[in-house]
């Protein structure tokens, strides 16, 4: 079971990191694929499942954010990630701006997949 879990979280991890890399290649090419209904909306249901499977196996495996600071750190960094985004692909002022912004969520993104596999919050040191 919490095998299972855990390929449906892998899985969206991915398909969350592949859809914010390839809408910021059309937010680069100022593509008119960006404007579209089902791009806008698939990245939120894909997340919803990330972020419940998550939860789930937290949950599972007995380990909280705010308790265990691997998962505290990823949350911090969850957080970073989606105000990133918006600035990327809502608030951004200048492609300049929003290219900036794509490149550091990705780099978060790498930080907390990294958090993730080494349940350590400063995997890198
Ligand atoms: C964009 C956000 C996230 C990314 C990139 C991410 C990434 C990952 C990855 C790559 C793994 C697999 C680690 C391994 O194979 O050992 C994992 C496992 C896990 N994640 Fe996430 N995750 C995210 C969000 C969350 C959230 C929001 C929670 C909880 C609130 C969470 C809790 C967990 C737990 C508990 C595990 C299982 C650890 C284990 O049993 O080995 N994740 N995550």
């Amino acid at each position: 079971m919490i095998e299972t879990i855990k390929h449906i979280h892998v899985i969206t991890v991915l398909i969350s990191i592949s859809g914010f890399i390839l809408r910021g290649i059309w937010m680069i090419k100022d593509s008119p694929l960006l404007k579209r209904r089902w791009v806008k909306i698939t990245p939120h249901i894909n997340d919803a499942v990330l972020l419940v499977s998550g939860i789930t196996l937290a949950i599972m495996i007995q380990q909280y954010p705010f308790v265990h600071g691997w998962l505290t750190a990823k949350i911090i960094a969850l957080l970073i990630y989606i105000g990133l985004g918006f600035k990327t692909f809502r608030f951004g002022k200048s492609k300049q701006q929003r290219i900036t912004t794509w490149m550091l969520a990705i780099f978060v993104f790498i930080y907390m997949v990294t958090v993730a596999i080494n349940k350590q919050t400063l995997p890198f040191l």
